[in-house]
C-alpha cells in the first residue's frame, strides 16, 4: 500500500508511534502533517527508547522523515530530535516544508494568558503554544520557515506580531539563526511526496493528536487547534484525496484523556487508578495524568465513519490483564432514544447515558507471556481476549487486524 494515513480515534495518546514505526519498516518516507509539539509519540525497538514530538516516530524506522506544510513547528525541538536521530545513523533526507507555521515563544505566552482568562473552562493544553499559531496562520501573520530565511521581511512580519499581540517578540536574530541551520532541509515536501508516490513508493502520513481532538469534528473547544483526521493528510501535505490508499485506525483498548472536557465512559476510583497505572498513563508530553474510561463504541464509529477507516490497530490490550471483567459501551441512551454511533458534541455527551455490555476479562499475564503470544500469533491469545477483540470488531464494523501487547516493537499479533 504505497499511501497509507495512520489516525487517532480518540482523544490522542493510542499508541500511534509505535503502529507509525511498524508500519514505516518497509516504507520510504514518513510524514508529520498537522500538529506541533503537542504530539508526544515513543518508539521502543532494537533496546532504544526513542520519544518524538516533532518528528514522525517513524523515523525510527529507517523512512525519511518530512514535516509538510500543515504542521506548527517548535524549531528546537527538531533540532534536538534530528541530532538524536543522526546519532544513530537515521534522519537523513530529512525535509521540512517552507510552508510549516512557526512556533514563536509569544505563541507559548499567549496559550497561558488564553488558559488563564478561560479559568474553569481552560481546555488543559500542553502549554506548547499550539493554538495561538494555529490562530496567527488563520490571521495571515503567522511566521514560516521560509519567513526565517529572510531577514528583511521577517522584522516587517515579527513587528505585526508585536503590535497585534501587545507582548515583545522573538529576537530576529536569533530568529535568522534559526533559519540558517533548517536551511538545508527546506524543501518543497508536497511535491516531494507526490513524487515518490508516483513511483509506487510507501508514504506513511502520521497523525498526531486523535478524531475526539479534531478542531472541526472532536469535542470543541475541548480540542486542539488542527484538523486531525484522516482527510487532514491531504490538505496537510497536498495530496488528492484519490491517492491515499488505506486509513489506519489506531485506538487503545480502553479510553484515555488529557485535560478537560466531557468523557462519558469515564472511570473514577479504584479500577481508573489500576488502569492508569498499569498502562502508565501519564501524558509524554507534560507528565500529567490521563483520565481513563472504558471503550465508547458510539464515538468510535463515529470517528471510523469520518476518516473512513480501512482497518483497526487495537492497542495496550495488556494493559487490562487481570481485570474480572471488562466493560464496553455499545450504545448511549439519550433521553429514552438509543444511539449506536454519536458526533462527538459536548452537548450531547454530556446528556448521554451510556449502556455498557460487560465480558469476562483474563488472568494476569507477564511479559514473557505477552512475547510467548506474539510469536505464535492470534490463536495463543486467552479466549476472553480474543473475545473482547471480536467484540470492537463488531461493533466498529472495521476489521482489526494487528493488536499491539506491549510498547516495545515485537509485543503485537498481526492477524
Ligand atoms: P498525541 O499525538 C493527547 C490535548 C491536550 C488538551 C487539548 C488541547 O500524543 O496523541 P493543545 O496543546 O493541542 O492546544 O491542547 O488537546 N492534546 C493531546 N492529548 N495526546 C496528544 O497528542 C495531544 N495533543 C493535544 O491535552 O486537552
Ligand atoms: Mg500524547
Amino acid at each position: 500500500m504505497p499511501a497509507t494515513v495512520i489516525t487517532g480515534l480518540q482523544w490522542g495518546d493510542e499508541g500511534k508511534g509505535k503502529i507509525s514505526y511498524l508500519l514505516c519498516r518497509d516504507a520510504d518516507c514518513v510524514v508529520r502533517f498537522q500538529g506541533g509539539a503537542n504530539a508526544g509519540h515513543t518508539v521502543i525497538a532494537s533496546g532504544r527508547k526513542l520519544k518524538f514530538n516533532m518528528l514522525p516516530a517513524g523515523s525510527a524506522a529507517g523512512a525519511t522523515p518530512c514535516i509538510a506544510s500543515g504542521t506548527v513547528v517548535d524549531l528546537e525541538e527538531v533540532f534536538e530530535e534530528l541530532e538524536l536521530l543522526k546519532s544513530i545513523g537515521l534522519g537523513s533526507g530529512f525535509m521540512i516544508s517552507r510552508a510549516a507555521s512557526i512556533v514563536l515563544p509569544i505563541h507559548k505566552k499567549l496559550d497561558a494568558m488564553v488558559e488563564e482568562i478561560r479559568g474553569g473552562r481552560a481546555v488543559g493544553t500542553t502549554m506548547r503554544g499550539i493554538g495561538p499559531t494555529y490562530s496567527d496562520k488563520a490571521l495571515r501573520t503567522g511566521i514560516k520557515i521560509e519567513d526565517i530565511l529572510d531577514k528583511d521581511s521577517l522584522v516587517d512580519k515579527l513587528e505585526v506580531l508585536r503590535k497585534l499581540h501587545g507582548l515583545e517578540v522573538e529576537n530576529p536574530g536569533k530568529l535568522i539563526e534559526y533559519g540558517e541551520k533548517i536551511r538545508p532541509y527546506v524543501g518543497d515536501v508536497e511535491l516531494f511526496v507526490n513524487d515518490l508516490l508516483d513511483e509506487g513508493r510507501k508514504v506513511v502520513f502520521e497523525g498526531a493528536q486523535g478524531t475526539l481532538l479534531d478542531i472541526d469534528h472532536g469535542t470543541y473547544p475541548y480540542v486542539t487547534s488542527s484538523n486531525t483526521i484522516a482527510g487532514a493528510a491531504c490538505t496537510g501535505c497536498g495530496v488528492g484525496p484519490t491517492r491515499i490508499n488505506e486509513v489506519v485506525g489506531v485506538m487503545k483498548a480502553y479510553s484515555t484523556r488529557v485535560g478537560a472536557g466531557v468523557f462519558p465512559t469515564e472511570l473514577s476510583g479504584e479500577l481508573g487508578d489500576r488502569i492508569r497505572e498499569v498502562g502508565q498513563e501519564f501524558g509524554t508530553t507534560t507528565g500529567r495524568p490521563r483520565r481513563v474510561g472504558w471503550l465508547d463504541i458510539p464515538l468510535l464509529r463515529y470517528a471510523i465513519r469520518i476518516s473512513n477507516v480501512t482497518w483497526i490497530a487495537v492497542t495496550k490490550l495488556d494493559v487490562l490483564s487481570g481485570l474480572e471483567k471488562i466493560k464496553i459501551c455499545v450504545k448511549y441512551d439519550l433521553d429514552g432514544r438509543i444511539l449506536e454511533i454519536a458526533p462527538p458534541s459536548v452537548r450531547l455527551l454530556q446528556r448521554v447515558k451510556p449502556i455498557y455490555i460487560e465480558l469476562e476479562g483474563w488472568g494476569e499475564m507477564t511479559e514473557d507471556d505477552w512475547r510467548r503470544i506474539s510469536e505464535r500469533g492470534w490463536d495463543a491469545l486467552p479466549e476472553e481476549a480474543k473475545t473482547y477483540i471480536e467484540a470492537i470488531e463488531r461493533h466498529t464494523g472495521s476489521p482489526v487486524k494487528l493488536v499491539s501487547v506491549g510498547a516495545e516493537a515485537g509485543l503485537e499479533v498481526v492477524r
